[in-house]
């Protein structure tokens, strides 16, 4: 009698979720009510309403599929993104020594290397594509597998992406023209700045720096040529790049640690996927046997201090 009563009741529910897709309060009344019943009476919802979800099953997902991913699942140590044997990198090769274009056109510097014995070490193909900074956070995932670029861990960043573990340490450095009377975070209130768009600097000229007047530039160097164009007071950019930049104008421009403006230390990631967690796990093993086995002091020396 109880089963039949519970087998009613399963049925009452059934039709009401049927029914009313929109859940209205008598179809919540009676699944309340049923909830309320004995562990009996959910036992036989269970049996009552087990065909019909079969064969909903049977007519979208063949039962097959959903077996695969639970083995992909359980397996836990194949990325989706390394499946298809190529590790498909964002970089924005405006960024030297991290990255920039080589002789031959394509993408050439640190980080570029780094992937690449990163890829060995995973036994995949790297290939690098090209792009604005701006728009590599939104194209990991879609676009690109992952992104090396001298991108500093930042929180805003991880709401919507994954790093590895850190491989460099940095800072924002200060392009002054050769006499600038700009010494300490003070001077630097009021002043034209020159940014590279969507990078760290940008958000220290943009939102820290009071009534800053900052460009925006796709590319550090051109920032930099406005600097010797009298158009700018300062470019905020990160150390390397900033040595090297001032580096083509000896004489003209220095570079200035931005510790002495108050910056923060920043590090370096690869950017992955949200929620990739074996992705994750590959990368910053490969990383760490990189950094075991020399490689990566080399490429330290090989693009960095040279
Ligand atoms: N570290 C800075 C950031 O994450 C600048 C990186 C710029 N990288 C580049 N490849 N342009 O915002």
């Amino acid at each position: 009698m109880k089963k039949l009563i519970a087998l009613l009741l399963a049925a009452v529910m059934t039709m009401s979720l049927l029914t009313a897709c929109g859940g209205g309060n008598a179809s919540e009344t009676t699944s309340d009510a049923a909830e309320a019943e004995s562990t009996e009476n959910e036992a036989a919802q269970d049996e009552a309403q087990a065909p019909e979800a079969d064969e909903a099953d049977t007519q979208s997902e063949p039962e097959a599929e959903e077996g695969e991913t639970e083995a992909d699942a359980e397996a836990g140590d194949v990325s989706e993104a390394l499946a298809d044997g190529v590790l498909t990198v964002g970089t924005n090769a405006e960024f030297p020594p991290f990255e920039y274009v080589g002789d031959d056109g394509e993408p050439d510097g640190f980080d570029i290397a780094l992937i690449k014995a990163i890829g060995e070490k995973l036994g995949v193909e790297v290939q690098v594509e090209n792009m604005e900074f701006d728009s590599l956070v939104a194209s990991i995932g879609s676009k690109v597998d992952v992104s090396i670029a001298g991108m500093t861990v930042t929180e805003e960043r991880q709401k919507s992406v994954d790093f590895s573990d850190a491989y460099y340490e940095a800072v924002q450095y200060v392009i002054l023209p050769e006499g600038s009377e700009i010494a300490a975070a003070a001077d630097l209130e009021g002043k034209a700045i020159g940014v590279q768009l969507g990078t760290t600097g940008d958000f220290i000229a943009s939102d820290d720096i009071a009534d800053s007047k900052v460009s925006q530039y796709n590319k550090g160097m051109d920032a930099v040529n406005d600097l010797i164009n009298g158009k700018l007071d300062c470019v905020i950019i990160d150390k390397n790049p900033a040595l090297v930049f001032a580096s083509k104008f000896e004489g003209q421009l220095t570079a200035i640690d931005g510790a002495e403006f108050g910056f923060e230390p920043e590090e370096y990631a690869v950017a992955m996927p949200k929620g990739d967690t074996a992705l994750a796990d590959q990368v910053n093993a490969a990383l760490a046997e990189i950094k075991a086995d020399g490689t990566f002091d080399k490429l330290v020396e090989t693009y960095i201090e040279n």
